[in-house]
């Protein structure tokens, strides 16, 4: 006996949950930085274009396939490539790519929810200078009880969520926990720039400096872009496989990539204005949010109160990422092996859990464990993010471009878009629909996917493996 699947109650509901898949650490605490250290609105403006010409066309792809299949990744790949084995093994790399980002993206996120209780003890108070929250830091993920506790605390309620199901569940709590992290985002951008008077943030984040930007710039945009959007794994192709035949893809991908794209800038005007205001200096890496942050909290009037919203910020946008990533993993059991749901996240979550322990270790205890340099988060981070989610977006781009084909790929785009997929590509800027043979915006998208998309990824793939 298996029930009926199920599928989101709205499309709001859809677009929240996405958005809040992809809204994750990435968006506040490397955007920000990267943006920062390479040319500003340089940078900002090639991350956009970014966005547009790869992140925008493969997220509609991932989507699509989702809502073609109705199924997990594993179950859409067979199903939209007419039950190809070859296809099929990615699906099952992006299931296994679920477990590896979920275990260690939980150990972060638990550090997250750990500074929510530091801010609420008022410990930030004491950091005078930025060296104390350094070392208050360092002291913290050397404790092996604190990091595994909150990493517990944290696969907890993503395991609590997910279990409730879709609706119930995910869609529930994204339409309550989304519409509270724009908020509390709002909150701290306005404050920050009230406190940050000669506006250093704005000129830090868009001025344009276009001396340092090189080719390797623009990949790294790119493969900044590809991350924020939680491509290449199957994430958006699941949260799409809950969808009606008749919902618009085009459109909820719009927002999912304007929502992301939005928050991020706005992360790093909220960071910024902080940090300037402050008169510290802005670091890299995740040091940036808990090692210099807190320390602007302990100088900032309400400080105490902002810090506390800030980690709840950022805990949430870690947990919706986590959310959807145990959902990939928990529809791929449910689909294909007709497990129980309760059974399958329980199990799931378990697992994940022991399989991040030497991950959350690798801060303290073992941390000269290495291989190649790396600690053992280190290995997994590297190997996931810069390995397997480019081999799973260029799967993706060669699936719909070489395998469906085109003019599958524009029936399946059409349903429920309108008559946007057939109007010309000029209609964008007159606002009209203008039906033609000409180039349309559904071919456009196509020639995207089909030739653009699996070259630049490529790059990508191999500059992030520093080949080139
Ligand atoms: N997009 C997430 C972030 O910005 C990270 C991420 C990458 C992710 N791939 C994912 C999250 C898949 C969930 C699912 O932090």
């Amino acid at each position: 006996m298996t029930e009926k699947r199920e599928q989101w109650g709205s499309s709001l509901g859809f677009i929240l949950a996405a958005a809040g898949g992809a809204i994750g650490l990435g968006n506040i605490w490397k955007f920000p930085y990267v943006a920062g250290q390479n040319g500003g609105a340089a940078f900002i403006i090639i991350y956009l274009i970014a966005v547009m010409v790869i992140g925008f066309p493969v997220l509609i792809a991932e989507i699509l396939v989702g809502r073609y299949g109705q199924l997990n990744p594993v179950g859409s790949y067979r199903m939209i490539s007419r039950g190809s084995k070859f296809w099929v093994l990615f699906g099952y790399l992006g299931i296994l790519t679920g477990f590896i980002i979920l275990s260690y993206y939980n150990v972060v996120a638990g550090w997250s929810l750990g500074y929510v209780f530091e801010a609420m003890r008022n410990v930030f108070s004491q950091f005078t200078n930025p060296s104390i929250a350094a070392n208050h830091y360092e002291k913290l993920v050397n404790h092996p009880v604190w990091i595994i506790g909150f990493q517990f605390l944290l696969s907890l309620i993503t395991v609590l969520v997910v279990y409730l199901g879709v609706q119930r569940g995910i869609e529930k709590y994204s339409k309550i926990l989304m519409p509270l992290f724009f908020f509390i985002l709002l909150l701290l951008v306005i404050w920050g720039l009230i406190l940050d008077k000669e506006r250093a943030s704005l000129i830090f984040l868009f001025k344009p400096d276009w001396s340092v930007v090189t080719p390797r710039t623009v990949l790294d945009a790119l493969g900044q872009a590809f991350f924020s959007l939680s491509l290449g794994m199957g994430a958006m192709l699941t949260y799409g496989s809950y969808l009606h035949h008749n919902d618009n893809i085009l459109k909820g991908s719009f927002f999912i990539a304007l929502l992301d794209t939005l928050i991020a800038i706005l992360a790093g005007i909220a960071i910024f204005a902080g940090v300037f205001a402050m008169g510290l200096s802005p670091e890299g890496g995740p040091g940036l949010v808990f090692k210099v942050l807190p320390a602007v909290f302990a100088k900032m009037p309400g400080g105490y109160f902002f810090g506390i919203l800030f980690f709840v910020l950022l805990t949430i946008a870690a947990v919706t990422s986590a959310i959807s990533l145990l959902e990939v993993i928990a529809s791929y059991f449910v689909d294909e092996k007709k497990l129980p749901r309760h059974i399958v996240v329980l199990s799931a979550g378990i697992f994940t859990f022991l399989l991040g322990i030497p991950s959350a270790l690798s801060f303290g205890i073992w941390s000269d464990k290495t291989l190649f340099g790396l600690n053992f988060f280190g290995i997994l981070d590297f190997l996931s993010a810069n390995v397997m989610l480019p081999i799973g977006g260029l799967a993706i781009a060669l699936l719909i471009g070489w395998n469906f084909g085109k003019e599958e790929a524009l029936a399946e785009l059409s349903k429920g878009a309108g008559n946007w997929v057939s109007a010309r590509i000029s209609s964008l800027f007159s606002l009209s629909h203008q039906a033609g043979s000409k180039l349309t915006i559904g071919t456009f998208w196509f020639y995207l996917i089909k030739y653009l998309a699996p070259v630049i990824i490529l790059l990508v793939f191999l500059n992030s493996l520093g080949l080139i």
